[in-house]
């Protein structure tokens, strides 16, 4: 049968869409390949978020056709994901030799377009239409062979599609209407997990806050969201829960005693704040303000002490000021982010703010961006630091990606720990103590070794 090699560019969503999709392949009797050389078939699965994710999947192409199929005119090129979604056909016309271009709504129709066109049946397939029910596709799991260490911990997708159009993102358009899951479908799912050997599962989609906005009503004052985290929470056999991403306007009170209540939700929210100037979180378009923002953290620390909260911050949006800038950098200590992913503004095609007057130069951008990040690399350091001589819970997921001679696992506030372990420690909840903290990775060993 045809090897198929993916690539995924982007999201933990596009992770997630690649091995379903991987998934469908294998189930019709595609095999696997690990890398382009020798593949019958390479799928580049996108990203848009920022130009340089487009430019990246764009020259990776361009390589692919020069060097593979010029000797192997037979290889079937596909892109797949945001950037297809967005621009279509277009991929085709710039580069002739790709044959396939599957939307975001399409990725469960890839197997049978990859069986006409390696059949000889059709040649050039773009499909980037809508799909009703499409958000119900990614199902499929690989838990086993080349990925053993997802047997531990799962990537669930809830919902798809965003509808809260903040003025820099493209994703509203790449990904469409915001459409979630049924919570007996997504149970089904999880149980399904669980009963192969998962302990951990994240819960995901672009704004996981907004999941069932539509289609469930608010139940004792608590939203579909908290409904479906309850409904989760209370499947045999699994460990913890995590989520990625809400948005922090959907943080409401029933969300944060979610965290009380819930003990398998663990101590760990990724919550992209974006800027701490409230001029320009209005201009964003993002629905709270700063004063808000930092009123959430503290309701949740009131009750999770040493929750490990991340963010994404964006540095040089339209018009930013340098008095902006000063609130952002004052959030961020004000914040005490355990980590933030900063991102240098990029225009993105038929968004608000790429028309926006006041575009700044790419050195502003630059300078702000080294700024943040070494005062976010300080305050994440000293939460490292923090670590160091305590006992803490880590879940074992598999052998240390940097040094495969030891393991790693995950404390509940998400951070890494890497220790002497074996095999015989995957998918076991253990208490490290930590002594040492390095650049966002920390170092322990079993308890039960430390009985002084
Ligand atoms: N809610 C989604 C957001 C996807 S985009 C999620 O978390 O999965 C991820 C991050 O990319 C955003 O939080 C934002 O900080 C950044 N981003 C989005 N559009 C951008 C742009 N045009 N330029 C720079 N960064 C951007
Ligand atoms: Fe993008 Fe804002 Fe939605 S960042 S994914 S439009 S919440």
């Amino acid at each position: 049968m045809p090897s198929v090699y993916i690539k995924t560019y982007g999201c933990q969503m596009n992770e997630r869409d690649s091995e379903a999709v991987a998934a469908q392949l294998v189930a019709k009797g595609y095999t696997l390949a690990s890398s382009e050389v020798g593949a019958d078939v390479i799928l580049l699965n996108t990203c848009s978020v920022r130009d340089a994710a487009e430019q990246k999947a764009i020259g990776k192409m361009q390589n692919i056709a020069a060097e593979i199929r010029r000797n192997r005119p037979e290889v079937v090129l596909g892109f797949m994901g945001c950037m297809a979604q967005s621009r279509g056909q277009q991929l085709i016309d710039k580069l002739p030799d790709v044959d396939l271009v599957i939307g975001t709504q399409k990725f469960h129709r890839t197997v049978d377009y990859l069986d006409d066109i390696l059949a000889g049946k059709r040649t050039k397939v773009v499909d980037v239409g809508e799909e009703q029910g499409s958000e119900a596709t990614i199902r499929e799991h690989i838990l086993n062979g080349n990925t053993a260490e997802n047997l531990v911990t799962a990537f669930v997708s809830i919902m798809q599609g965003c509808n809260q159009y903040c003025t820099f993102c493209i994703v509203p358009y790449t990904r469409g209407e915001e459409r979630s899951r049924t919570i007996p479908d997504i149970v089904a799912e999880c149980r399904e997990l669980i009963a192969r050997g998962v302990r951990e599962i994240t819960l995901l989609g672009q704004i996981v806050t907004s999941y069932g906005k539509r289609d469930i009503p608010i139940k004792d004052g608590k939203s579909g969201f908290v409904q479906l985290l309850e409904a989760v929470h209370e499947i045999e056999g699994l460990e913890r829960i995590r989520f990625t991403s809400p948005h922090p306007k959907g943080y409401g009170d029933d969300l944060v005693e979610a965290y009380a209540r819930l003990p398998k939700l663990v101590e760990s929210a990724h919550l992209p704040v974006q800027s701490g100037s409230d001029r320009l979180l209005k201009i964003m378009h993002r629905g709270y303000t700063r004063e808000r923002f930092l009123g959430i953290l503290e309701k949740l620390r009131r009750i999770k002490p040493n929750m490990g909260i991340t963010t994404d911050i964006i540095v040089g949006f339209p018009g930013e000021t340098d008095a902006d800038f000063e609130e952002t950098l004052s959030l961020a200590r004000e914040a005490k982010f355990h980590n933030a992913y900063i991102f240098k503004y990029s225009p993105r095609k038929d968004t608000p703010a790429a028309e926006m007057p006041d575009q700044l130069p790419q050195l502003v951008k630059e300078e702000r961006n080294a700024r943040l990040l070494a005062l976010v690399n300080e305050i994440a350091a000293s939460h490292y630091e923090n670590y160091v001589g305590r006992q803490t819970q880590i879940l074992v997921e598999g052998p240390s990606k940097k040094n495969s001679a030891r393991m790693m696992g995950r404390t509940r506030t998400n951070k890494i720990v890497v220790f002497e372990g074996s095999e015989r420690h995957r998918g076991q909840l253990m208490d490290v103590k930590i002594n040492r903290a390095g650049s966002f990775t920390l170092y322990g060993d079993p308890a039960i070794l430390n009985l002084d």
